[in-house]
Formats: C-alpha cells, sequence, structure tokens
C-alpha cells in the first residue's frame, strides 16, 4: 500500500551558486559519506557532473522528506539518506542511525527516480508499506 509520495524540483544555478557561495561545507552538509565520495570523483572529471550529482541528490533527499511526511525536520536529516547507484545505474534510497530505525519500524520501502538537464534536477519518491508475510496477516 502506499504510504505516501514526494516531488522535488531544483533549480542547479541556485545550487552552483550556494556552491560557490559556501564551497565544499554546503555540499558536506547536504550529502552522506558515500554520495560525497561520488560527487567529488565526478567534480574531478568533469565540474558539472559533480553540480548535477548535487543536485539530484539535493532534490531526492527534499522529495524522499515529502513522501515520508516528515519534511525536513527530525529524524529527517540531510546526511541521513543517501541516494546511491546499483552497478546497473538504479539509484536507491540507503538510511542511516535514528532515521533508519525511524523507517524501519513503520515496515517502510522506498522508490526513487531522479533525473537533471543543464539547467533543473527533478526527482521523485514512492514510499510504501511492505505486505505483510502470509502467516503475519489476518
Ligand atoms: C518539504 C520541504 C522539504 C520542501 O520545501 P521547499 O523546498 O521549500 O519547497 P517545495 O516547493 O519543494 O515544496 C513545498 C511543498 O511541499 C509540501 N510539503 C510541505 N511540508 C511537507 C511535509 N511535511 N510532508 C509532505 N509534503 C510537504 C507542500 O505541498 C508544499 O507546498 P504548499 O505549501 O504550497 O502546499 C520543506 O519542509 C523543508 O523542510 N525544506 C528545508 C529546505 C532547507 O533546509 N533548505 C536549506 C538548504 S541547505
Amino acid at each position: 500500500m502506499i504510504y505516501g509520495i514526494g516531488t522535488d524540483l531544483c533549480d542547479i544555478r541556485r545550487i552552483t551558486a550556494t556552491l560557490a557561495r559556501k564551497g565544499d561545507r554546503f555540499a558536506e552538509k547536504v550529502l552522506g559519506p558515500s554520495e560525497i565520495q561520488v560527487f567529488r570523483a565526478r567534480r574531478t572529471r568533469v565540474e558539472s557532473r559533480g553540480i548535477s550529482y548535487l543536485a539530484t541528490r539535493f532534490s531526492a533527499k527534499e522529495a524522499f522528506s515529502k513522501a515520508i511526511g516528515l519534511g525536513m525536520h527530525m529524524p529527517m536529516t540531510w546526511r541521513a539518506c543517501e541516494i546511491l547507484n546499483l552497478p546497473s545505474g538504479k539509484p536507491e534510497i540507503r538510511l542511516h542511525g535514528e532515521l533508519a530505525r525511524w523507517f524501519s519500524a513503520r515496515g517502510l520501502v522506498a522508490h526513487v527516480t531522479v533525473t537533471d538537464e543543464a539547467d533543473h534536477a527533478a526527482s521523485f519518491v514512492v514510499v510504501e508499506t511492505q505486505p505483510l508475510p502470509p502467516e503475519a496477516a489476518p
């Protein structure tokens, strides 16, 4: 059953400006431990690819915060929600700490998709409740 949906549209020019103003502190505030490594690797190769990565992650975290209904309020924090890619390229949400406990206590699973063009990044998240195993069904 669907628990919640969330969407977000992010202006990459604003991310570029914030990064220029605040430097890496901004990326370190938004990205989790695995994401920051991907960001740095992509940025080293092509600056704009790194910024697009930061923008899609920023967008997906906001979309996830809407899908769970908390917005950016505890236990939802930027760094506790990572959007990482499987070897196939498909993005998946990996949660940490108190947010991970909050999420699994409710038996939730999340699905995320992201996209970007020159100036915009967008994402969409669906959170659903896990179906009960047959033996637990009433
Ligand atoms: C939901 C949130 C994550 C997104 O807000 P935003 O990016 O400012 O605005 P958006 O246009 O993307 O989204 C706003 C919409 O989200 C929805 N929304 C707000 N709170 C929500 C919640 N708790 N759950 C689900 N949806 C929510 C509303 O529909 C709102 O639009 P409305 O008021 O016209 O109905 C916001 O609550 C928030 O906490 N933002 C934090 C942003 C921040 O910290 N920025 C600093 C960057 S370092």
